[in-house]
């Protein structure tokens, strides 16, 4: 299960080292946003070591994120981390779907110049980070085996826009952003892969991130992504079915089994089809 996404800035040891026994199932050791540009060299080097360092990936998945393929770094990026193996590259900024495509191509090249299996290494975009990229979440279904989930952002779209903030007087995302995260939960859904929830910003705040993670979970996101490590567990939890959420579902799939009919009655409840999918969703998700 891929539930917590723990961004790593790339330029640090000290957060690479503590984020290896943080519990998150996947680090994303970051060369873009966190790393200053002047460090991004160095950067390149302390991830390919790390790669390198942690060959066996059961218990955490090892992604990086790389700079946007509209820079010329993003294949600095790649050349400089690929042959440490990573499972997967975020993809930020993308402008189009076919953007997925294109890495997937220097992926081939880099994964045959390492010696590395090819088409092993999947791909994630930050879906949402430009206007263009916006019109084209609807886009993503079979462009390439690669893809592996879409995720979204508020901030960089904000940027985009030329917004003053992405949050409306009350503090909540405003329409825009509120659209980016659907969008993004409907373009996985709509390509068969997994959408991940954004950032929570505030990481001293544990009763927000544990609200803000049960509410994607609920509208059907897989996971989400943590800043601080602190978030990681809140995460893992979140994403857990409940016993009683399990002991509902296997009920539900009994009693459909015991009727034989399309739709039962269940504690006074109408139930048909999608309620049996549901159910047989969240027991395969916790196998
Ligand atoms: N991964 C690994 N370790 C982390 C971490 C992370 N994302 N964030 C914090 N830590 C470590 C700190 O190094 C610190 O360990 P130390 O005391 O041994 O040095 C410990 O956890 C507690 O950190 P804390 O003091 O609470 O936070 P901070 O002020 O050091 O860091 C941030 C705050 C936001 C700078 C930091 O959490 C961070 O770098 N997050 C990731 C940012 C990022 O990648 N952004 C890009 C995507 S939006
Ligand atoms: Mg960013």
């Amino acid at each position: 299960m891929e539930r917590s996404w723990l961004f790593v800035p790339g330029d640090s040891e000290r957060k690479m080292t503590k984020a290896a026994a943080s519990g998150a199932d996947v680090l994303i050791l970051d060369l873009e946003d966190s790393v200053a540009a002047e460090n991004t060299a160095t950067a390149r080097g302390l991830v390919r070591e790390y790669l390198q360092s942690r060959p066996d990936r059961e218990a955490q998945k090892l992604w990086v994120r790389i700079n946007p393929l509209t820079t010329p770094m993003a294949l600095d990026d790649l050349a400089g981390v690929m042959s440490g193996g990573p499972d997967g590259i975020l993809l930020p900024k993308p402008e189009t779907a076919a953007d997925v495509v294109t890495l997937g191509h220097y992926l081939d090249a880099f994964e045959a110049a390492s010696g590395l299996e090819r088409g092993t290494t999947r791909i994630m975009p930050v879906a949402t980070e430009t206007a263009l990229g916006m019109f084209h979440l609807g886009a993503y279904r079979g462009l390439t085996p690669r893809l592996s989930g879409l995720t979204w952002g508020a901030e960089d779209l904000a940027a985009a826009l030329g917004a003053g903030t992405n949050r409306g007087a009350d503090g909540a995302y405003s329409h825009t952003y509120e659209m980016a995260r659907s969008l993004c939960l409907l373009g996985a859904v709509a390509a068969g892969v997994a959408a991940i929830d954004t950032i929570t910003g505030d990481f001293r705040d544990k009763d927000l991130i544990e609200r803000e993670t049960q509410d994607g979970r609920r509208l059907g996101f897989r996971g989400k992504i943590a800043i601080h490590p602190d978030q990681v567990e809140i995460i893992n939890r979140a994403f857990n079915p409940t016993e009683a959420e399990l002991a509902h579902a296997r009920r539900i799939v009994a009693a459909f089994a015991a009727a034989g009919t399309g739709t039962v009655g269940l504690d006074g409840q109408m139930l048909d089809m999608p309620h049996l999918k549901q159910a047989q969703n969240l027991l395969a998700a916790a196998k």
